[in-house]
């Protein structure tokens, strides 16, 4: 029953630091299911990487006055260290540049070249004189013919979102020059004949009946609307990217051009197994994506926000499916809507909303981690406000959780001392809280198996809930006056509770979870088969020193100084 389980993270974009909202639509709650899932004894691979290519990456490289290989150099380690701040648990985070990524995208090509999937296409695509190359994608703005906004790119229009080619735009200028010094001119591209493949990816989705509704509505509403499945070029003419080559022969035609961003960047899912074993962290990278190399006993969630559904339910599958080769399609898909920042959007160009190393820099990340996953945008978008953020912080971490834990441990040591205590028995106030708790932790499991991230949060809060409520009822510092050995019972079954809390919790909130646990000094505790038995994990007489002050509450003075200072754009 202990499957294996392959977890990917939708690659965050080079050209920048991220904000809480990319951090909530995927790599956040891939974190906490990779957690869950090796702490339910599965075999895990969690992998993330930089998305390197496109011109994103080289217009963030040319802001930064460095050449763009270096620029991707430098920021990867910064995304590597922010995302080691938020103890986000990759097994390997990886690059899309990697010369593994490279080869396997070539390989790709080839075998869809090899297949018939791909076309040769001569179109039209806009040069630029001034800067004396063509401008693809978001290397051209100019004005959107569908809804009149001045500063739409080459690929999509940021106002109404419509997707564009950059000969579609009105009064269209170089955004690396300001030049309108602009011709249009003939160039040839391969295309990946997707529509071919119509029917093999709608019998596909059809089978995924456990989807979220969010993933597959979007998914069909590509295949099926209007023009349904379009070709899609892959190639661009730029500099930076995989070169295009037809497996590792040249392609003739294709010469100083690259695979488009968007056909290398999954690909780079399965390139990072390699790079993990490469890097020396794991060995047999085939045996997680060939199927017919043990990958069939595999199961594969992907985590992304809901932007990027049409290209892992569509795009990547026709990747997969056009080579015609065995290997493994993605099992699950999570994916996320938007979470807004105070009355508007995150948004990355505007620099608006928080950021990952300055929340970092304000929080310890469990506040963060809890926060951001128990309002996990899933059925709808979320709104982060510092008032919320204060107010449920402060309640779930401090006084429910934190408080139970630093009650019981310090009225422990000053009754019965840092060891815990012996003597008395259970009443049945004790039965019906593990009663409780049993059902609740089952409930807990579900929705984690689920990867239902809201529910879980509840559950896991409602759990927490139930500490403080027995200890309200079971009173042991009042009974203690009069009945010592009956307030021992009940609180050798609190303790018992904090260090189970510590392995509940630490999906969630590894750090808080990894100091309980410590206090105990049970460093590698076991998932819970039931709640009975493990209330007796700690037996009388096992030392433990009181947890410093586990989470400390926000002030309204800092979250009014927080409110304020996040209030402009980061510049
Ligand atoms: N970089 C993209 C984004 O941030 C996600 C790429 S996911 C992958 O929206 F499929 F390409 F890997
Ligand atoms: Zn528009």
């Amino acid at each position: 029953m202990t499957k294996r389980i392959l977890i990917t993270s939708a690659i965050p974009y080079i050209n920048g630091i991220k904000h809480l909202g990319n951090l909530v639509g995927s790599q956040l709650p891939a974190d906490l299911f990779a957690r869950y899932k090796r702490a339910r004894g599965h075999d895990v691979l969690f992998l993330c990487a930089t998305d390197e290519h496109g011109t994103p990456a080289e217009l963030a490289a040319a802001k930064a006055g460095k050449p763009v290989a270096e620029y991707c150099a430098d920021m990867h380690e910064t995304q590597a260290s922010i995302a080691e701040g938020f103890r986000l648990s990759f097994d390997h985070f990886g690059r899309s540049s990697s010369p593994q990524n490279q080869a396997l995208t070539q390989h790709f090509a080839g075998k869809l070249a090899d297949q018939g999937l791909i076309q040769e296409v001569d179109e039209k695509q806009v040069y630029s004189h001034a800067d004396g190359r063509f401008l693809p994608d978001r290397y051209i703005e100019g004005t959107c013919p569908n809804c009149g906004y001045d500063g739409a790119r080459g690929d999509q229009c940021e106002n109404c979102t419509k997707q564009l080619d950059p000969t579609d735009l009105i009064d269209p200028r170089s955004a690396v020059s300001g030049s309108t010094d602009l011709e249009v001119r003939d160039t040839r591209h391969l295309y990946l004949r997707q529509s071919a493949l119509r029917d093999d990816l709608n019998t596909w989705i059809d089978g995924k009946v456990d989807w979220p509704i969010l993933t597959t509505s979007i998914a069909k509403k590509w295949l099926n609307d209007g023009d349904g499945l379009q070709d899609r070029g892959i190639t661009r003419d730029l500099d930076w990217g995989v070169p295009v080559k037809k497996g590792s022969d040249d392609w003739p035609g294709m010469e100083g051009k690259v695979f488009y961003v968007w056909f290398d960047a999954p690909i780079e899912y399965i390139a990072c197994a390699q790079e993990w074993e490469d890097a020396g962290k794991g060995s047999d990278w085939q045996s997680w994506w060939r199927t017919d190399k043990g990958a069939e006993d595999v199961a594969y969630y992907q985590f992304m926000g809901k932007d990027n559904v049409p290209f892992h339910t569509l795009s990547f599958p026709a990747t997969i499916l056009g080579s015609g080769e065995p290997w493994k399609l993605v099992d699950y898909i999570k994916s996320f809507n938007y979470l807004n920042y105070d009355g508007g959007q995150f948004s990355t160009s505007k620099g608006r909303g928080v950021f990952m190393d300055q929340a970092l820099e304000l929080l310890p990340a469990d506040y963060w981690r809890w926060w951001l996953l128990s309002h996990a945008p899933e059925t709808s978008d979320t709104e982060f406000t510092w008032e919320t953020f204060q107010q449920d912080t402060n309640k779930d971490l401090s006084d429910v959780l934190g408080n139970f834990v630093s009650r019981v441990t310090k009225f422990c040591r000053s009754k019965f001392g840092e060891a815990v205590p012996e003597g008395g028995t259970l009443d049945a106030k004790a039965d019906e809280l593990v009663q409780n708790l049993q059902a609740r932790l089952e409930a807990y499991q579900t929705h984690m198996d689920n990867v239902d991230v809201r529910k879980s949060a509840a559950e896991l809060r409602a759990i927490w809930v139930l500490g403080n409520e027995y200890l309200q009822t079971a009173e042991p510092w009042a009974v203690y006056k009069s009945d010592p050995e009956t307030a021992a019972a009940t609180i050798r079954l609190s303790l018992n509770l904090i260090a189970l809390y510590g392995v509940l919790s630490a999906p969630f909130i590894p750090d808080a979870s990894a100091k309980i646990l410590a206090a105990f000094g049970l460093e590698d505790c076991a998932w819970p088969g039931d709640v009975a038995t493990a209330l007796g994990t700690l037996a009388a007489g096992s030392a433990f020193t009181v947890p410093d002050n586990l989470f400390s509450k926000i002030s309204d003075d800092d979250r009014d100084d927080w409110k304020e200072k996040f209030a402009g754009a980061r510049t």
